[in-house]
């Protein structure tokens, strides 16, 4: 069993299989993403707009890479179930109560994956009149067929196996691990 995990029990019934990134190697790829971005706004104002509840670790650690004024927010978007496998309905439970208009967006989400979710945010968002709008992802599995918009910034390309912790959950187990590791 690995480190920070409970009984079969607790997770659904689900083991993980192995880490796939430690924690020291995503450390060092969020502040590399963090000088990407700085670099990327010279000026104006920066919104980091997180998709919750994956990107919820992600996003602080990397906050706190990006070296120039910036405001926070979130919005929720729920496609998965306890499935392992996209919906494809995506649902906006919440809209944040910043404006967007005439800011720099950048979305911040966990994992590309179908790229749905993704393309239901930008088509909503893009509507706001934010002065730009890029997203940055942890993770890009690249089997998407249609992106709305490329991610500009993308930590790992990732394997196509279901991915958990950092943020990334199964059924909400596993959110808290320090590392991204695959399930059996
Ligand atoms: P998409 O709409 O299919 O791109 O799915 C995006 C969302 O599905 C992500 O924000 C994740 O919450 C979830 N997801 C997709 N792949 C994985 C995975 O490998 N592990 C955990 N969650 C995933
Ligand atoms: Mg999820």
């Amino acid at each position: 069993m690995l480190p920070g995990t409970a009984s079969l029990k607790q997770t659904g019934g689900r083991e993980l299989a192995g880490i796939v990134f430690d924690a020291d190697t995503i450390a060092a790829r969020v502040r590399a993403l963090g000088r990407e971005i700085t670099a990327a706004y010279p000026d104006g104002e920066l919104l980091v707009l997180g998709l919750l509840k994956g990107s919820f670790i992600f996003l602080s650690d990397l906050v706190r890479r990006i070296e120039r004024p910036l405001q926070v927010d979130f919005l929720v978007a729920a496609s998965y179930g306890a499935d392992t496998v996209s919906s494809g309905e995506v649902r906006l439970l919440y809209d944040p109560e910043t404006t967007l208009r005439g800011k720099h967006i950048l979305l911040v989400e966990d994992i590309v994956d179908t790229g749905k979710t993704l393309n239901r945010m930008v088509t909503l968002l893009r509507r706001r009149d934010p002065r730009s709008l890029d997203i940055c992802a942890l993770l890009h599995k690249h089997v998407a067929e249609h992106l709305e918009l490329e991610p500009v910034f993308v930590g790992f390309d990732a394997p196509r196996s279901f991915l958990v912790g950092y943020g990334l959950d199964h059924a909400e187990n596993f959110r808290h691990l320090p590392y991204i590791a695959s399930l059996t």
